[in-house]
């Protein structure tokens, strides 16, 4: 049995979802898990655990910069442990954009921290237009339009590959750390 933290960004929830998925997956596979948001993350003693698992989602182009921080500061440790990230986007609806070697996002993260976790991945996210503002979803509306995504403005259309997700947590559930 093993501890492990998984710490999430989210706006809109799919990423805290993705977790609780993987949360679930790794508890049933005799782990205690801990889920806490990149907010509160600085309560935890992340020395306790034996994997870290780092998710977070994109907005306008970007992870949210608190979780680059977290990263940065805690690079050292998340390094002698065993560490992952995932990426939660739209673009990795397309199957061009989603694997860790073609997303965008996720290979730009990793240039910007330099941390090499021990497991990566890109889950496609949701659109859910009637959670955003106006001006959200007149973007969001734009960009699909542009990118031959729906364009009904009720539309709510949960991209995830959750088999995707359950298999990612099943590897974390496993995996020891990279020699
Ligand atoms: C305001 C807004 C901006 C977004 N910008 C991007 C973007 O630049 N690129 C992208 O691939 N997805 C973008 N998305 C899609 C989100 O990454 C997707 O909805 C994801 O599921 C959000 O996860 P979360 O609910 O955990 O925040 C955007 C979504 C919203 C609402």
């Amino acid at each position: 049995m093993e501890n492990i933290l998984i710490v999430y960004s989210t706006c809109d929830g799919q990423t805290r979802k993705i977790c609780q998925k993987i949360k679930w997956v790794t508890e049933e596979m005799g782990h205690d898990v801990k889920m806490v948001s990149i907010d509160d993350w600085f309560r935890e003693d992340l020395g306790e655990f034996d994997k870290i698992v780092v998710g977070a989602s994109i907005r306008y182009g970007k992870h949210n910069k608190k979780v680059i921080d977290f990263v940065v500061q805690n690079k050292k440790l998340l390094e002698d442990k065993f560490s992952a990230f995932f990426s939660v986007n739209v673009v990795a609806r397309k199957a061009s954009k989603n694997a860790p070697e073609n997303n965008p996002y996720l290979k730009r993260f990793l240039s910007q921290v330099s941390w090499r976790p021990d497991q990566v991945a890109v889950f496609a996210g949701k659109i859910d237009y009637q959670k955003y503002g106006l001006l959200d979803r007149m973007i969001i509306l734009l960009i699909m339009y542009l990118t031959k995504g729906p364009t009904n403005q009720n539309a709510v259309v949960d991209y995830t590959n959750w088999e995707q997700v359950e298999n990612f947590g099943r590897v974390i559930g496993e995996k020891a750390k990279r020699k």
